[in-house]
């Protein structure tokens, strides 16, 4: 017998309403943004992303699911930013429109080791606003990912800003921690050890006890940021003041990729567990369109993990499936079965959901079956109905039961649901 990859799920059909609804929830709330969305591939050569995560970054060592074609290396994507910039730059969107505000929802690729909320195929739901240097819209995009998660139901997230300044302040801050932890070092893990060479900021949300000890005697703050990038924050800041969002300033803040600068920030919750709470993050990337041969430009945006909002989400008891409103139809007897196609098809084309048995189960068993499938009613058709050119309809949720005639019964049906 086949089995599923190791971090990869079947969304099976009864999950797949909670899907649904997270999915529809978010583009209403992104069009009312106006932003509108985008689907690029889910394979792109291999070099845009060693290019803009960063050839050091755990994604590009580690992570990357690659497919070798010929002289072609492809990937499968890890993320949604570096496409989408990409496909901004091929488009010549700045050219045609400038400014950009793009969302996208769909299957990220990375070679993790699974867990809980943590996959090998796992959803984005996010965001990129692209032709901005602006503070302003990096307030919208997490007064936006706020605004969905309310509108989701999730309740208890915490929200975490930081702001890496420009590339040299970033730069000045690599420097002077390798400073502070050069004698430390024989102290902090292996992956620590190793990070400390080739990407010394991820050691600042390194799980392990020892290094989370280190790490908070070096006592950071965001004194390296520079003179424009402190007013950014600020601004940033005072926004958020303003619209009276709850964040967290956590100057330990970094983020695992190398397009970002300035502002950073997650939206954590509790109820995932201390290895991976975020159910999703983003910041500024201002020099990543530049950086893959595109016009100088800035750019902000967020993804959410769909299955972090569901693990949350089903926990917290909420975007739970509905009940649909099914009419199960019972014919008994070959004329009842074949007037029954018809008035099948009519109870459908008219916008409700309906379902029949085709195997000729005796009424006992189809009333069984319309149980198990939790139909809301139950329509039976048999000689004498037929004969009178009526249909017995049985409310499921009071038992009741009437005789309808056949040509009013969509229109019986539409008032009753
Ligand atoms: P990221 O932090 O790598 O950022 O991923 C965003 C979210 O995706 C995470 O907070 C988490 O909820 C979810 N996620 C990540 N990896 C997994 C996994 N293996 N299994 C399940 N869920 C996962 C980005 O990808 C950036 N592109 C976000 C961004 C957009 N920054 C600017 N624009």
């Amino acid at each position: 017998m086949f089995k599923r990859v190791s971090g990869t799920r079947d969304i099976l059909p009864n999950e797949i309403e909670s899907w649904q609804n997270i999915e529809n929830i978010s583009r209403s709330i992104f069009s009312c943004h106006n932003y509108h969305q985008i689907r690029t591939p889910l394979i792109e050569e291999e070099s845009l992303f060693n290019r803009s995560l960063g050839e050091s970054t755990e994604i590009v060592q580690k992570q990357m699911f690659l497919i070798k074609r010929e002289h072609d290396v492809f990937a499968m994507r890890p993320e949604g930013t570096a496409s989408i910039v990409r496909a901004y730059i091929e488009n010549n969107i700045d050219k045609s429109q400038g400014f950009a505000k793009y969302y996208y929802i769909g299957p990220m690729f990375r070679a993790e080791r699974p867990q809980k909320g943590r996959l090998r195929q796992f959803h984005h739901i996010g965001c990129e606003a692209i032709g901005s240097y602006g503070p302003g819209i990096d307030v919208e995009v997490i007064v936006l990912a706020d605004s969905l998660l309310k509108a989701y139901g999730i309740k208890g997230y915490r929200i975490v800003i930081n702001s890496l300044g420009c590339f040299s302040d970033k730069q000045a801050f690599i420097l002077s921690l390798k400073v502070k932890l050069q004698e430390m070092r024989s102290d902090l893990c292996d992956d620590c050890k190793d990070r400390y060479e080739r990407n010394i900021l991820r050691i600042l949300d390194c799980k392990n006890e020892a290094c989370q000890k280190i790490i908070k005697e070096l006592n950071i703050s965001g004194s390296s940021r520079c003179e424009p990038c402190q007013a950014h924050f600020n601004s940033v800041r005072q926004s958020l003041d303003l619209l009276k969002i709850d964040y967290e300033v956590a100057p330990n803040l970094v983020r695992g990729l190398d397009y970002y600068n300035r502002t950073v920030f997650e939206f954590k919750h509790s109820e995932l567990g201390a290895g991976q709470d975020a159910l999703g993050a983003g910041g500024r990337y201002d020099s990543l369109v530049k950086q893959l041969d595109g016009p100088e430009t800035g750019a902000v945006g967020f993804a959410f993990g769909i299955e972090r909002l569901l693990l949350v989400a089903n926990q917290q008891a909420i975007i739970a499936p509905k009940e649909g409103n099914l009419v199960y139809l019972v014919t008994l007897g070959d004329d009842a079965k074949n007037a029954g196609l018809q008035i099948l098809s009519d109870i459908r084309q008219s916008g409700i959901i309906a379902d029949t048995d085709y195997e000729g189960k005796s009424l006992k068993a189809a009333m069984r079956k319309a149980n198990d499938l939790h139909a809301r009613f139950v329509a039976i058709l048999g000689s004498d109905e037929l004969k009178e050119g009526v249909i017995t309809l049985k409310d499921m949720a009071n038992s009741s039961q009437e005789k309808v005639k056949i040509a009013e019964l969509t229109r019986k049906l539409k008032g009753s649901a």
